[in-house]
């Protein structure tokens, strides 16, 4: 591909411990063929050098707005963006993109790009939660750029909480769905609080054992993810995965369905949207065995016992904490998938139901499926073979319908 053919990336990289993991983000950029140009701030490269920034994007790098003047980099840079992404952004450049100043080259591009904007904010907890950058972040969103919540963990030093860079991994994700969607950011679930729940329950048997099942989540995360990138608040209750938290989401960890139960709930009474695309075990074994069960010489095993678990998509169809709330169902058949799939969707109470063909070697764990998406209104969406994100963007496309019909 010549370089003008390939969509055109700004990576603003500000003055954070966190700048050294642009530089994976930068090389997911290049590698998946996008022209980037780095932008650091002054400060951005005591962290991490010019050189690094240059061999790793193959295009100059500059800082301030007084080099390279014939070409007006300050104005062009920005107008020619097709993404500008600001990895790590530190509570001073959110504070001065807020502001609209424009004192190095970083704020000139951001004040002159007309291109779907992202910060990836990293600092500490404290400076997250001043209200001096909660004011500035509702700022920028609403203006539509898209601020990914920091991620909860280590910090630079001794201290954890609120305030990583989200995985750079993740950062890219948002960056790809951005730029697929096209320049007009889908900021159309902003101010909306999504539930997800992914990944398959486990029923534990005794201390080693338990019954589970072969969802890897994949769906669920790519639904939390678009729902990001879409401008919600995502809350993404996660069974049993073992995949990286989406940049941005609020991952909640649960084992069994009676977990699962409790933290959907919780998470659902403020939710404007709550989708069940979790495989959630219908039954558990009776009895929990405190000890493990031992194979005894001449005997058969005992027969395991099984009881219902709660149905959390029919319970929470009946009765929707909060008014207006849109539940979205997913159903897994092997067979008449369509005429099983309108019955279980009558059956559960839900708005939509999104059904998958299920086999041996379809849809778990894969990276692309085919779906139907029914609605309570006899409306039926085929959904082409495809990425599980082109999937989650029809869903929401629907939930936002209702939402702004409801
Ligand atoms: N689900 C749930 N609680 C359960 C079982 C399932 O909330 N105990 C949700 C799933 O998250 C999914 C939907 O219900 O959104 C459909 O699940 P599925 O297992 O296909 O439906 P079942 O009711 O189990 O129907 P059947 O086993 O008869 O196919």
């Amino acid at each position: 591909m010549d370089r003008s053919d390939k969509p055109r990336v700004v990576l603003g990289v500000s003055g954070g411990i966190a700048a050294y993991k642009a530089c994976e983000l930068l090389r997911r950029l290049t590698e998946s063929g996008h022209d980037v140009r780095v932008v650091p701030t002054g400060s951005a490269l005591r962290f991490v050098g010019e050189p690094t920034w240059a061999a790793l994007s193959g295009n100059p790098v500059t800082t301030g707005v007084w080099e390279d003047v014939h070409e007006v980099p300050h104005v062009r840079i920005g107008q020619e963006a097709d993404l500008v992404v600001v990895a790590p952004a530190t509570a001073d450049t959110l504070a001065r993109a807020a502001h609209g100043l424009a004192d190095d080259l970083l704020t000139n591009t951001l004040l002159t790009a007309r291109c779907p904007v992202v910060f990836a904010p990293a600092m500490h907890t404290e400076m997250w939660e001043h209200p001096a950058t909660t004011e500035n972040v509702a700022t920028l969103r609403r203006r539509g750029a898209v601020v990914i919540e920091p991620a909860v963990g280590r910090l630079t030093g001794k201290d954890t909480g609120k305030g990583r860079l989200p995985d750079p991994g993740e950062i890219f994700e948002v960056c790809r769905r951005l730029l697929a969607r096209g320049s007009a950011p889908g900021r159309d679930l902003a101010g909306r609080h999504v539930v997800v729940s992914a990944g398959g329950t486990r029923e534990p048997l005794d201390p080693v054992r338990f019954l589970g099942n072969r969802s890897s989540g994949r769906q669920g995360y790519a639904l939390a993810r678009t729902a990001v990138a879409r401008g919600a608040r995502v809350t993404l209750v996660a069974a049993n995965t073992s995949l990286p938290d989406p940049a941005g989401a609020d991952v909640v960890p649960v084992g069994t369905a009676v977990q699962l139960r409790e933290a959907v709930l919780k998470a659902a009474e403020d939710a404007d949207v709550v989708v069940m695309a979790a495989a959630v075990a219908d039954f558990r074994p009776a009895r929990y065995a405190q000890g493990k069960i031992k194979k005894r010489e001449g005997r058969e095993p005992e027969p395991v016992a099984l009881v219902r678990n709660p149905d959390v998509l029919a319970e929470l169809s009946a009765a929707r904490p909060r008014p207006g709330q849109v539940v979205v169902g997913f159903a897994a058949e092997t067979d008449d998938v369509l005429a099983n799939g309108r019955a279980k969707l009558a059956r559960k109470g839900c708005d939509l139901l999104v059904v998958n063909e299920v086999g041996e070697d379809r849809t778990f764990g894969a990276e692309e499926n085919e779906a139907v998406v029914l609605g309570s209104d006899g409306s039926e969406t085929p959904v082409p073979h495809g990425p599980k994100e082109d999937l989650a963007d029809t869903v929401w496309d629907k939930v936002v319908h209702m939402l702004n019909a409801g």
